[in-house]
Formats: structure tokens, sequence, C-alpha cells
């Protein structure tokens, strides 16, 4: 089997490389960076591709500067939907798969319990507006071979994320102000990435499925998780104070649900993986976080 994976140096990219379970020597996995293929430029991926004629392609390029994203909307647009497109168009040429993924963000958050994949998207930000423009061209350009996968609050020992932030503040700060009334399920990317190696192996799955760790948390709880977690390990002997605050004390250039927490039934059934608590996860996370280049 022949595995094509774009944005390959950012979270999700960097993790399947880490969990790949392919061993076969048939197998081969081609894993570009942004630097070595922009899917912005149609005729560049499409020839990239053509040339690899991978059985499946792994979409991790995306733009994912949420608040940078509402004053450069064109280039947000570009690399979470034209890119898509490319991808697809590359896919259908050669009948490969393409597996894309997409954001809790395509969700306004009115809702209070989980969200299910049919459930009636409107995205309050740029970013979010982009990333359901790719989706759907994805899902129309080649719905027999595309799965469009949704996560949320992701982490790794990789790249900028809030776990990584909260632990250079904490360390820093004696106290930091943390948003109470935003609330998802943080996903460790290294999770995310197995799970969608599972879908690359089973190659009768189409359409939309969500993917995050089980469990529900604030920005607040994940950031009290965090410091928990981390002076358990010996990583951090601060006595920092984390305090709540609401959204509207933190203002930000990009409006975020409230409420975005995925519903991961489908996905678990269709894989048959079962649910890992996101504290257990963050807790393997940071357990690993030393001995990962970061
Ligand atoms: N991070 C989250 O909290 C979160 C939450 C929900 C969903 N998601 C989705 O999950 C997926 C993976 O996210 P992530 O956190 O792994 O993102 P990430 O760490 O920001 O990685 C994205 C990668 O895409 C690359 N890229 C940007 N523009 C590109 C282009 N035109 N062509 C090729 N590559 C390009 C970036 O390269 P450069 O660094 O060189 O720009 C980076 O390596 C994305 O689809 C994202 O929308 C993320």
């Amino acid at each position: 089997m022949k595995i094509f994976i774009t944005g390959a140096s950012g979270q999700l990219g960097r993790e399947l490389l880490n969990t790949c379970p392919i061993t076969s020597k048939n197998s081969i996995i081609k894993a570009l960076t942004s630097n070595e293929l922009d899917i912005t430029q149609r005729q560049m991926t499409i020839f990239e591709i053509d040339g690899f004629r991978p059985d499946v392609i792994i979409n991790c390029a995306a733009y994912t500067a949420v608040d940078k994203a509402e004053s450069e909307p064109d280039r947000a647009l570009e690399v979470n939907a034209i890119g898509p497109e490319n991808l697809a168009v590359a896919a259908a040429k050669i009948n490969a798969r393409l597996i894309h993924i997409s954001t809790d963000f395509v969700f306004d958050g009115k809702k209070s319990f989980p969200y299910e994949p049919q459930d009636s998207t409107n995205p309050l930000s740029i970013y979010g507006q982009t990333k359901l423009e790719g989706e759907k061209i994805v899902l129309k350009t080649i719905p027999e071979r595309s799965v469009v996968i949704r996560t949320s609050w992701l982490y790794s020992a990789y790249g900028h994320n809030f776990v990584k932030t909260m632990l250079r503040l904490i360390a820093e700060r004696p106290v930091i102000a943390v948003v109470a009334d935003q609330i998802g399920s943080p996903t460790w990317a290294n999770g995310l990435a197995k799970a969608v190696w599972s879908f690359v192996l089973k190659p009768e799955l189409t359409g939309i499925y969500h993917w995050s760790d089980a469990g529900v948390a604030s920005w607040y709880d994940l950031a009290h998780a965090i410091l928990e977690e981390a002076r358990l390990l010996g990583i951090l002997n601060t006595h920092t104070e984390i305090t709540p605050i609401k959204t509207s004390e933190y203002p930000t250039a990009a409006k975020r649900p409230s409420f975005s927490v995925l519903d991961t039934t489908s996905a678990r059934k269709a894989l048959g993986i079962k649910a890992s608590h996101w504290r257990v996860e963050l807790r393997k996370m940071l357990k690993e976080l030393p001995s990962k280049k970061h």
C-alpha cells in the first residue's frame, strides 16, 4: 500500500509518522512538509500525486491560526478549501482515497449535548467557514472515496498548542487566568493519528466521522489538569494559581463555539476502538514530552 501525507511537519503529520502500523515491505509512505509541497498549487499537487500514485492520501495540511485567519481570509480559504480540492482532484485521477481532517469549529456551539456528524453546521469564524468549505469540496469531488474526520482541541509534543503554552505560562507566572465557559474535548494528536491509520485500513468507510478523546472539559479544567499532572510527573514544581474567567474577559479576533463536544460513536463503532479519557491521554503525552524534540 502507498500512502501520501501532506502537512507532514504539523502535529498530526508527525504523530502519523510516529504511529504508522503498516510494516509490510510493499508499503511506502511519502510524507511532504509545506516546504516540499504547497497544496494550494494545483499543478504541483497533481504532479506529485500522479508521480507517486498512492492508494491513500492523508491531508494534514491546514491553515490553523484561528485568530489570524480573521485578517487573512483569502489565504485561509486557499489552504483549507482550495488545497483540499486540489488533493481531491488529484485523488480522483488515480482512484486514490482521500482522508481529510476537519474541526469542531464548523459548529456554532448552541447545542448542549455532543454534536453528531450529520448535525447542522454554522461556523462562527473564518477558520471554521474555510474548513467547512474544504469538507464540502472533498465530499463532492470524490464522495465514494473520501473520509472527513472532524476533531477538537488537538495538542501534542510538537508545534504550538494549549498544553505547551500552559506549561510555559505555569512555569513563568504566579497567577494565570483561563477561559472557563468554552467546553470541548481535548485530544492528543497521537490518538487521533492511530484512529486515522484505522480509517486507512478500512477502505469501505466514506463520509463524515467525529474523533476526539472521551470526556469533556473547559480550557480552565484542562489548564488545571496540566498543572496537576505536570507536578505529579515532576515536570513542574511551581504553585501557580489558575483562575477561571469568561470568554468576554479574554477577547480574541475569532469567535469560538462555547460548546463543541463531538459525538464519536459512529467512528468508534466503525473502527472497533474504545474511548480513552482525555486526562489519561494527557498524562501519556506529558510522560513522553521530555523524550520528544519540540
Ligand atoms: N490544532 C487544533 O486544535 C485542531 C482542532 C481541530 C481540528 N484541527 C484540524 O486537524 C488537522 C491537523 O491539525 P494540526 O494541529 O496538526 O495542524 P498544524 O500543527 O498547524 O499543522 C498543519 C500543517 O500544515 C502545513 N501547511 C500549511 N499550509 C500549507 C500548504 N499550503 N501546503 C502544505 N502544507 C501546509 C503547516 O506547515 P507550516 O507550519 O510550514 O505552515 C503545518 O505543518 C487540521 O486539519 C486542523 O484544521 C486542529
